[in-house]
C-alpha cells in the first residue's frame, strides 16, 4: 500500500541545539493509518502534525484499548539516518496488540512508513551527544460504542519529538525507594504488553517516591512482594561480582529492547549474563557482603541509567559510592556509539 503526503501550510522552528527535555517538542509532520474490518489497515498518510478528532465515546477514552512503542533515529557525523532495531519494536508492538486484542500490523510496512516521516523530518533529527529523534508509533481503539467490547476500528500515528538526554545527565545515579504497597502488573495481565494502562497504574507511586525524596522506584511482583520486576519504566540489571543478573522475563516484565541488547552485548563481552528470579532479600544480602558492584536500568529513553542509591524498608544500599560503574558507562558508551554510527555496528542493529 502508498503512503501520502499532505503538505503543511508553514512549518515550525526548530529549537537548535538548546537543551530538548524529552518528548516536549513535536515535529511538523505525522503519519496516520485507519482501520476497519472491510478494509484492514488502509489509508497510510504522512499529515501536519495536530490535534485528531475522536468521538467522546472512543473505546480509548474509556477501556484504555491502546499499543504504542519507543525507538530513536540518530543522524550520524557522515549524515545518514540510523534507526536502532525497528524490526524488535514492530515485532513487540504486534505482541502487545495481540494481548490488548487489536488487529496486527504489517511490521515491513510500518517500519517502512517510519523511515519515511524520518526521511521528511530529517532536519528535526538534532546531533549533539545524548540527542535524538525519538519516535512514538501507537494504536488506538476509536469506536464510539460504551460496551466493554474490542473496538472494530483503529487509529495507528506516528509521532516525532527531538529529545536530550531522559535525565537531564543520563549518567547521574539514581535514588531509587523499592515500594512494597503499589505493585505495576501481575502474571496473566499486560505487564508484558507496552500498553498505556501499565503506565497509569505506576504513576501513584512514582509520585509517593518523589514525595520521599526518590527519583524512581523499584517494582516487586505482584504476588508475593518479593522478587524484583522492573524500576521506574526500565528493566534492571545487578552486576553482582563478576556476572549480570536481571531478572527473568516472566509475563508481568516488559521485554525491553535495549534489555535485549545489553544481554547480548554483555554475553559477546564474555560475562555470565543470569536471567533469573531475584528476591530484594537476596540482593540487599549481597550488597551486605559487598558483592553488589553496579546496578542499572535499562530503557530506549534513558539507555542505561545507573543506580546509586537503593532503600526497601529500614536498609539502605549505597551502589558504586553513588558513582556510575565502568561496566555500566561501557554499557552506555558502546550502545549510543552503535546508535549514532560512531561505533562501527558490527551486530546489525541499525537500518
Ligand atoms: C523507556 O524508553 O525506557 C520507557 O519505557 C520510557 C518511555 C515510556 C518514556
Amino acid at each position: 500500500q502508498s503512503i501520502t503526503f499532505k503538505k503543511a501550510d508553514h512549518l515550525k522552528e526548530k529549537p537548535g541545539s538548546a537543551k530538548l527535555g524529552f518528548g516536549k517538542l513535536f515535529t511538523d509532520y505525522m503519519f496516520e493509518m485507519d482501520y476497519s474490518t472491510e478494509k484492514g489497515w488502509h489509508d497510510a498518510r504522512i499529515v501536519p502534525y495536530g490535534p485528531i478528532q475522536l468521538d467522546p465515546a472512543a473505546t480509548i477514552f474509556h477501556y484504555g484499548q491502546e499499543v504504542f512503542e519507543g525507538l530513536k533515529a540518530y543522524r550520524t557525523e557522515d549524515k545518514r539516518v540510523l534507526l536502532f532495531r525497528p524490526d524488535k519494536n514492530m515485532a513487540r508492538m504486534n505482541q502487545s496488540c495481540d494481548r490488548l486484542n487489536i488487529p496486527k500490523i504489517d511490521e515491513k510496512f510500518v517500519i517502512k512508513a517510519i523511515k519515511k516521516l524520518v526521511a521528511i523530518e530529517e532536519a528535526w533529527i538534532p546531533s549533539e551527544p545524548g540527542q535524538s529523534l525519538y519516535i512514538r508509533p501507537f494504536i488506538i481503539g476509536t469506536d464510539a460504542a460504551l460496551g466493554v467490547h474490542p473496538s472494530a476500528t483503529y487509529k495507528l500515528l506516528i509521532i516525532l519529538s527531538p529529545v536530550g538526554a531522559y535525565f537531564g545527565n543520563s549518567m547521574s545515579p539514581v535514588k531509587i525507594y523499592v515500594e512494597d504497597e503499589f505493585v505495576r502488573a501481575v502474571k496473566g495481565g499486560v505487564g508484558y504488553a507496552k500498553t498505556a494502562g501499565n503506565y497509569a497504574a505506576s504513576l501513584k507511586a512514582q509520585t509517593k517516591s518523589e514525595k520521599l525524596g526518590f527519583d524512581q522506584v523499584l517494582w516487586l511482583d505482584g504476588v508475593e512482594h518479593k522478587y524484583i520486576e522492573e524500576v521506574g519504566s526500565m528493566n534492571i540489571f545487578f552486576k553482582i561480582d563478576d556476572e549480570v543478573w536481571t531478572p527473568a522475563l516472566n509475563g508481568s516484565i516488559l521485554p525491553g529492547v535495549t534489555r535485549a541488547s545489553v544481554i547480548e552485548l554483555l554475553k559477546k563481552w564474555g560475562i555470565t549474563v543470569k536471567e533469573k528470579k531475584v528476591s530484594v532479600n537476596k540482593l540487599f544480602k549481597k550488597a551486605e557482603k559487598q558483592k553488589l558492584k553496579e546496578v542499572f536500568g535499562t530503557g530506549t529513553a534513558a539507555v542505561i541509567s545507573p543506580v546509586g542509591f537503593l532503600k526497601w524498608e529500614d536498609h539502605v544500599i549505597k551502589v558504586a559510592n553513588g558513582k556510575t560503574g565502568k561496566l555500566s558507562q561501557k554499557l552506555y558508551d558502546t550502545i549510543t556509539g552503535i546508535q549514532s554510527g560512531k561505533i562501527e555496528d558490527k551486530l546489525g542493529w541499525t537500518q
